[in-house]
C-alpha cells in the first residue's frame, strides 16, 4: 500500500508534534503494509508557505531517523497545497518545488468553503503550467460537492483525485462517507491516503478504512490505488478508465415516498 497524504513531519505544521509521535506514526504504517508514503505538509494555509528545501531537509532526516530504529517504510516528499490565488505565486512552471517526490503531480487542497468557478480556475491553471493536481479529499468539500459532476468533468480534463481511508469508515461524518462511497462506486478513487495528523483519531493506520472499502465489495481498490501511486514515483502519465456521467444514486424508500 502506497500513502500519498500525510503529516508526519513533526514541527512544520498542524500535523505530528515531536520525532516521538513522528515516529509512532511511521510504525502504524509499517503496520497497515504501507511501504511507502508521502510527506504532504500544508503549504499555503492562512499565507504559510514553507520553504521547499525545509520540507526535503525534514524528509530526509525523518527517513534516517526511521532507519535508526528499524522502521521499515519509505519516505517521500510532497505537500499539500492550498487552491488559492497565492498559489500561483509559488507554485512555478518548470520547477517541482511542492510537487510529490520531484513529478509533475501535485496534491491540491480546497476548503469546505471554496468556490467551485475558483477552484477549477486555478486546477486549469496549474494544468497549463504541465503539472497534473491531485485533488486531496474531495469528499470533505460541502460546495464543491453540490454537484459532484463537475469534479468528474475536471477528471475527465486531467485531474485526478484522492480520497481518505478513515472518510470510508466514517471518521469525518456520516455525509463524507457517502460522498466517498459514490467516488468509489464511479471510479474517481485514484489514489488513497490517511491524511494521518497524530497517532491517535486521525493516524496511519489504514486498516479499517481499507476494509470498509472491501465490505462495499470493491476488492480492487487498495491494488489499484497502489499501483497508480507507483505511477507518480516513476513520474509517468495515468490515464484512469472514468464513467462518463455521475449518476444520481439510488434514494431510498423514505426519500422516495417523502421526496425528500
Ligand atoms: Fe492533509
Amino acid at each position: 500500500m502506497i500513502d500519498i497524504h500525510s503529516h508526519i513531519l513533526y514541527g512544520i505544521d498542524d500535523g505530528s508534534q515531536s520525532l516521538d509521535m513522528s515516529l509512532e506514526m511511521l510504525r502504524m504504517s509499517a503496520a497497515s503494509e504501507v511501504t511507502d508514503i508521502f510527506a504532504t505538509p500544508h503549504v499555503n494555509r492562512r499565507g504559510v508557505v514553507p520553504e521547499w528545501s525545509v520540507i526535503v531537509d525534514k524528509t530526509a532526516e525523518l527517513q534516517q531517523q526511521a532507519q535508526d530504529v528499524g522502521i521499515p517504510i519509505r519516505i517521500h516528499t510532497g505537500a499539500e497545497v492550498e487552491l488559492n490565488y497565492d498559489t500561483l505565486e509559488f507554485i512555478k512552471e518548470g520547477s517541482r518545488d511542492y510537487c510529490l517526490a520531484g513529478s509533475r503531480y501535485i496534491l491540491c487542497e480546497c476548503t469546505a468553503q471554496s468556490q467551485p468557478d475558483q477552484a477549477e480556475a486555478l486546477l486549469y491553471e496549474l494544468m497549463l503550467r504541465e503539472f497534473v493536481p491531485i485533488l486531496a479529499h474531495p469528499e470533505r468539500y460541502d460546495r464543491i460537492m453540490t454537484r459532484p459532476s463537475r469534479v468528474l468533468e475536471w477528471m475527465h480534463n486531467g485531474v485526478l483525485a484522492q480520497c481518505n481511508t478513515g472518510s470510508f469508515k466514517g471518521s469525518f461524518g456520516k455525509d463524507t462517507q457517502l460522498r466517498a462511497e459514490n467516488l468509489l462506486r464511479h471510479h474517481m478513487v485514484i489514489f488513497l491516503g490517511s491524511d494521518a495528523h497524530r497517532t491517535e483519531a486521525r493516524n496511519t493506520d489504514m486498516r479499517e478504512g481499507l476494509q470498509a472499502i472491501e465490505a462495499m465489495g470493491d476488492t480492487d481498490a487498495e491494488d489499484t490505488c497502489t499501483w497508480n501511486a507507483e505511477r507518480i514515483l516513476e513520474d509517468r502519465v495515468l490515464y484512469p478508465e472514468l464513467p462518463e456521467h455521475w449518476d444520481k444514486p439510488k434514494k431510498g424508500i423514505f426519500s422516495r415516498i417523502f421526496g425528500a
